[in-house]
């Protein structure tokens, strides 16, 4: 049973639901959440839990080794849930030198600095890595991505997450670091950044500003909600195998255009605007370099060896997540506008 947790990019979309979640179903664990609030990171998103007696905030890089030890020191943490990284394949091809930054130099140092601290005595550690399908590339029209699939990343996003899961494992084999890793599909749902599709295009939708949907909108995503990929995190961290890698899925295939499409027409019908309205802000623009055509999940093993499902129908958890927008149009507003950080600058300075 894990004790004291390190939860690194807990600001985030994906990390502050597993924040959440651990921190309030787990009373007697002690979470430490680390991020150093990128244009990603968030304590907005924490705020319900901010203040919780089993959590610790602390703003800082996961590159940074003196922090670390000196964090694993003062904490004497047992388990790592590792969720911080740069995120966006889009921003990955603009600048790939900070996803090499964060998702490989920052895993790295992640793993050392466990290693040191725990190699006398591994028994109750896990050092637990949270990834992405993408690093088994692109599918065609047939077939689903299998724990055994050969990884074959394509964009600088992609390989920076392959780089960090080899590096787990080679931890793992070469030191007997007690790792896990699981491999999830793409996930929606409240707090997630409106630079990615569905947050993106609800943003606009509410302002009646264009959906730029890449080339044809062909390309396929296996969408899952987000706090089902938290309850798959959980159900592994408790029951999983040491050493084994679990891929997370919903069996929720969408073309980019029928998402939207359906996206548009639940919001017309939200915001009592004639059905098709919103469906007229959708653009073609250029297209992704390199955009993967299709990914699909294969979560066989995390349900027949764990027992796992995901608790939520899309048509549910989608109805769900645009009621999240439209009730929190402040936290959408502040983020588009850049506010937040301009706050986090002058509180805790610039380059911390
Ligand atoms: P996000 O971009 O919303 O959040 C990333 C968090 O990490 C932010 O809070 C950011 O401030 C923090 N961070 C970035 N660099 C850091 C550093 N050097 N030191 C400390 N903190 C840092 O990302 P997300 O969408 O929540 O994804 C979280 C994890 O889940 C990532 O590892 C991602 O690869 C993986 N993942 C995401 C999805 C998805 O659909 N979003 C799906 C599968 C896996
Ligand atoms: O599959 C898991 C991955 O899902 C995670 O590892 C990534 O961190 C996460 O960002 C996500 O990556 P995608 O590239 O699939 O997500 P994104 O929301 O950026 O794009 C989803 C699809 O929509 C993709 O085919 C590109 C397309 N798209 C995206 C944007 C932002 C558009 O057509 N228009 C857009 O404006």
């Amino acid at each position: 049973m894990p004790k004291n947790i390190l939860i690194t990019g807990g600001a985030g979309f994906i990390g502050s639901h597993l924040v959440r979640r651990f921190g309030t179903k787990y009373p007697n664990y002690h979470i430490v959440n680390l991020d150093n609030l990128t244009y990603a990171g968030n304590l907005e998103n924490l705020s319900d839990i901010e203040k919780a007696p089993n959590y610790t905030f602390v703003k800082g890089d996961i590159c940074d080794r003196a922090l670390l030890l000196s964090l694993f020191d003062e904490h004497q943490f047992d388990t790592v849930l590792h969720c911080a990284a740069e995120s966006h394949v889009d921003r990955s091809i603009k600048d790939p030198m900070a996803f090499i930054h964060t998702n490989v130099l920052g895993t790295a140092n992640l793993l050392q600095v466990a290693k040191e601290r725990w190699e006398k005595d591994y028994s109750d550690k896990l050092f637990y890595h949270i990834s992405t399908d993408e690093v088994y590339g692109s599918l065609g029209d047939d077939g689903m991505f299998t724990e055994m699939t050969p990884y074959d990343p394509r964009s600088p996003y992609s390989a920076s997450k392959a780089s960090s899961d080899h590096l787990v494992r080679a931890f793992y084999h070469t030191y007997h670091l007690p790792i896990k890793i699981s491999n999830c599909s793409n996930n929606y749902g409240p707090f997630h950044f409106p630079e990615k599709l569905i947050p993106l295009c609800i943003n606009n939708i509410i302002h009646r500003k264009p959906l730029p949907i890449y080339g044809k909108g062909e390309n396929v995503r296996d969408w899952l909600f987000v706090e089902d990929h938290v309850s798959a995190i959980d159900v592994i961290v408790h029951k999983g195998k040491i050493g084994e890698t679990y891929n997370i899925g919903g069996h929720n295939e969408w073309k980019n255009i029928d998402l939207i499409r359906v996206i548009c027409r639940i919001m017309d019908r939200k915001l009592d605007r004639p059905q098709g309205d919103s469906e007229q802000l959708i653009t073609f623009v250029t297209d992704r370099a390199g955009h993967d055509l299709r990914y699909a999940i294969d979560a066989t093993k995390l349900k027949e060896d764990l027992g796992w499902v995901p608790s939520l129908q899309f048509e549910e958890g989608i109805e769900k997540t645009i009621d999240w927008y439209l009730a929190n149009g402040d936290w959408l507003q502040k983020v588009t506008s850049g506010a937040y950080t301009h706050y986090y600058d002058s509180y805790y300075g610039r380059g911390n």
